[in-house]
Order: structure tokens, then sequence, then C-alpha cells
């Protein structure tokens, strides 16, 4: 099988986001991910429901919403209709997270729970069977193009092992410092879905990087 691949918008050129969007709607890119900051769970600020919208009259793939803002569960049926198909919350910013994901389930989107690389993998153990997708955070978040953080694959491997004690399904989305030389790593390590922002729009021809990223097999 191959990966679903979701390139990050995050560093893509916001003057032209339609040409861009027009770019991964003819690619191989499986889901556009969509990096929301509010300032406030991380030091940057990005983009809200306006632009969302704006983004879903373009692009013809599902959307994948990465929400990096404290108290999201106040938001949820905003990104509905903004435009989300799969909406994910952080571990660090929910405090009912089980009421949180069902409210993202109930609305038809699938439910994602994203971890920060010092969060133990054993904190999913009793919201594994309810989410649909793990985002493994393998940089701090907050910006794109940082270094990918090794003890990353140690905490896949962890998740794998816990998905299984469960058989549960969900996946596993891998985000931040994901390049040409360690996709296929990451692949082999039991990861579904590789979020990709500078490795593509950094790329000279991003199409073709899509392309290789989403060549990489089980
Ligand atoms: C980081 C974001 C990522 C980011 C990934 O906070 O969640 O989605 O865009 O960018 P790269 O692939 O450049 O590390
Ligand atoms: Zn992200």
């Amino acid at each position: 099988m191959n990966p679903i691949i979701a390139p990050s918008l995050l560093s893509s050129d916001f003057a032209n986001l339609e040409k861009e969007i027009k770019m991964l709607n003819k690619s191989q890119a499986d889901w556009l991910h969509l990096d929301i900051m509010d300032g406030h769970f991380v030091p940057n600020i990005t983009f809200g429901m306006p632009v969302i919208r704006a983004i879903k009259k373009v692009a013809q793939k599902p959307l994948d919403v990465h929400l990096m803002i404290e108290k999201p569960e106040r938001y949820i049926a905003d990104f509905k209709n903004a435009g989300a198909d799969c909406l994910s919350v952080h571990w660090e910013a929910c405090t009912h997270l089980h009421r949180t994901i069902h409210q993202i389930k109930d609305l038809d989107m699938l439910a994602g729970v994203a971890i920060n690389p010092h969060t133990p993998v054993a904190f999913l153990e009793d919201i594994i069977k309810d989410v649909d997708f793990v985002v493994v955070m393998s940089v701090n978040p907050g910006f794109g193009g940082q270094r990918f953080i090794m003890n990353s694959y140690k905490r896949i491997k962890e998740l794998v092992e816990l998905i299984e004690k469960h058989e549960a399904e969900a996946m596993i989305e891998i985000d931040g410092g994901v390049d040409l030389d360690n996709a296929q790593l990451l692949i082999d390590s039991g990861v579904d879905i590789l979020v990709a922002g500078n490795t593509v729009f950094g790329s000279e021809n991003p199409m073709e990087t899509i392309a290789k990223l989403k060549k990489m097999i089980y």
C-alpha cells in the first residue's frame, strides 16, 4: 500500500494560493494539510475560517485541518462549516478530549488527536479506540521547515504497539520535518499519513516531489 500524502500549505505561496491548490488538485496528493495556529497554544498565528472557506472553493481533495489552538472545542462546528473533512486537536489543549473527539465524529469528520514531542504516547491509552488518526508531532509545533526529532521513531513504535494492543484502527500521521530521505523509514515504521510542507513547496518541482513521496510503499 502507498501512504496518504498531505502537503502542508503552511509553506506554500500565500499570495498565489489558488495556483498552489490547483497544482495540488493535479498532483498525487491525497489530502491538503492546513495548520491553524492561535498565538497562544503555539508561538505563531496563521489563518482561520475565511481562508479555509476560500481554499475549500478551489480544492478537490479533503481538507485535513490541524488545530494548534487552545480550547478547540469552541470551534468544532465552525471548522466543519468552513470545509474541514479531517480535524485534529491537540491532546495538550483538551481538558475533555473524549467529548471533543466525539463532537468531531458526530459532525462526520475524521477525528484526530495530535501529541507534542514530549507527551507520552501512553497517555493515548484510553482514547485510542475513539480516534480515526493520531498526529505524531515530529517537531515542536508552530513553524514549518524545522528539523525532524529522531526520538519520533521510538514514539511511532510505541504507538503501533498501543494500537495493536487495543485492536484499534487509528491511522498514524507524522507531521514535521518529513523529507525524501526519512519518508520510507517512517512508512516502514508504521506511518500511514505523511505531512510535508517545506519538502514539497521548497522543492523545484512540487508535483514531482509529491509523486516521489507517494511512491514509497509499505
Ligand atoms: C508545524 C505544522 C506542520 C508544518 C510541517 O507546526 O504542524 O504541519 O507545516 O512543515 P514541515 O514539513 O516543513 O516541517
Ligand atoms: Zn500540521
